[in-house]
């Protein structure tokens, strides 16, 4: 009996996204990297997801840049990133010679293992990046998106995973984003996809509503191989199950659960000091660690509750909010069960505050859910009434199969577009992805290359 449970360790990524809104600079953790390199994670989720986007954004650094420095500092631990398939770590979806440039540069720079989702579990979304990850030499891991509707059980999740397995996938990651999943459920589904998959199960789920330790636990007890787990300083609330608790758990249940216990010791001790200091500095904020069950009563991600009482608060319309949470599911249910993630759960919760606001259905209608209806976003799970979507986009077309196949390649085209200003390839990714916040990244990295180029001549002057 195989017995060994393993960790990916997320305080890097999903913990640093999750709390502190993936403004963790680079220097806050450089120094304790080759203590989190002797730890004994099967990896580190340390890239991807919104980190791509926040160093360029927000912390002025490269992200390529910020990869190749842990992977100096980490030798001897898979790498491990978050891919949104066809959308890579942007948000609309591109053409297939960026994603396969994306994934190969990602795979040269340190990445060891790329696990990739669409948003509406569309496997079409996902085939060309599951397929240049392979080529590249990493590991390839599919992740099925958690929701729950009446359509979405434990066979959509079995079909899935056997159509993952068919497209070449390593392992397969069950990920509950918005922590909804119940030790039941996780139980049923990693036991029915260790039964009809014979591929090492990963079960990813967040701390939200209190149900992450008991979840992970009965995952653990159905054969799931590795869970996600978060250092316990940044450990949570809507960040993952403490790392050092599940493994203190799991070893007296008499699984191979083991790490090295010192280094977790001084990986938490560093990661309290910047914790106080975010906590002081506001960043983050204490509510983020707390439990919140509100969204077991709507089954529906409590960040999806808080924007809909942030929507109604701002034109004065709390008294409607009874009615707007009668009113998602309905808006839900239209559109085919999308699961309630980014970019669905805003869209869906947009469109029912607007339902309600006006008290004339779809009488405004965004651009995002138009696109969604024309396919641009992928096949959604459920069936959607023919009348319903005539009345929203008249005759316009149905886009027929993956949007992407309608998108021309564009890598040589940006390439000429931005010139000199791109000293990489990795540079002209970053640009294709965030032209804004890239064109500004440059004109800092430039600014600053002039300013030690200055300084290191001073004093041959003097
Ligand atoms: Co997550």
């Amino acid at each position: 009996m195989d017995m060994k449970v393993n960790f990916t360790e997320t305080v890097l990524r999903d913990a640093n996204q999750s709390l502190v809104a993936t403004r963790m600079p680079f220097s806050d953790f450089e120094d304790i990297l080759p203590v989190l390199d002797k730890a004994g994670y099967y990896s580190l989720e340390c890239w991807g997801g919104a980190t791509f986007d926040s160093c360029l954004r927000y912390l002025n650094e490269d992200p390529w840049e910020r990869l190749k420095k842990i992977r100096k500092s980490c030798p001897n631990t898979k790498l491990q990133m978050l891919l949104r398939g066809q959308n890579l770590v942007g948000y609309k979806h591109y053409p297939d010679d960026i994603v396969r440039m994306f994934v190969k540069k990602s795979v040269e720079n340190g990445i060891d293992i790329i696990r990739i989702f669409d948003a509406l579990n569309d496997i079409k979304n996902i085939e060309v990046a599951v397929d240049e990850t392979i080529k590249s030499g990493a590991v390839a891991s599919g992740a099925i998106c958690y929701t729950i509707s009446p359509i979405h059980n434990l066979e959509s999740y079995v079909k899935l995973a056997k159509q993952m397995k068919e497209i070449g996938v390593n392992t397969i990651c069950l990920k509950d984003m918005a922590g909804i999943l119940s030790p039941k459920e996780a139980y049923d589904i990693v036991k029915a996809l260790k039964e009809s998959v014979n591929l090492p199960i990963i079960v990813h789920t967040h701390n939200t509503t209190g149900l992450g330790y008991m979840a992970l636990l009965s995952a653990v007890e159905a054969g799931a191989d590795i869970i996600d787990t978060a250092i316990s300083a940044y450990s949570g609330g809507t960040s993952q199950p403490a790392t050092e608790t599940l493994s203190y758990a799991l070893l007296e249940l008499g699984y191979d659960a083991s790490l090295d216990g010192g280094a977790l010791d001084k990986i938490g001790d560093f990661f309290k000091e910047i914790r106080l200091r975010d906590f002081n500095s506001g960043l983050l904020n204490p509510t983020v660690l707390s439990t919140d069950a509100k969204a077991l009563v709507y089954q529906i991600p409590g960040g999806m509750l808080s924007n809909l009482v942030s929507q109604l608060s701002s034109v004065n319309r709390m008294d409607l909010y009874e009615e707007v949470l009668k009113e998602t599911p309905i808006v839900r249910k239209e559109l085919g069960y999308p699961p309630l993630v980014t970019p669905m759960s805003q869209m869906v919760g947009a469109q029912a505050v607007a339902n309600t606001i006006t008290g004339k259905r779809y009488s405004s209608v965004s651009n995002e859910i138009k696109s969604y209806l024309k396919g641009e976003y992928g096949t959604p799970p459920g069936e959607i009434d023919e009348k319903f979507r005539k009345s929203i986009l008249g005759n316009e077309p149905q886009i027929n199969g993956r949007y992407a196949d309608g998108l021309s390649p564009a890598y040589d085209k940006i390439k000429s577009e931005i010139g000199d200003r791109a000293k990489s390839p990795e540079d002209i990714l970053s640009y294709a992805l965030f032209p804004e916040q890239a064109l500004s990244f440059f004109d800092y990295r430039d600014s600053k290359e002039k300013r030690v180029y200055n300084y290191s001549f001073a004093p041959v002057k003097s």
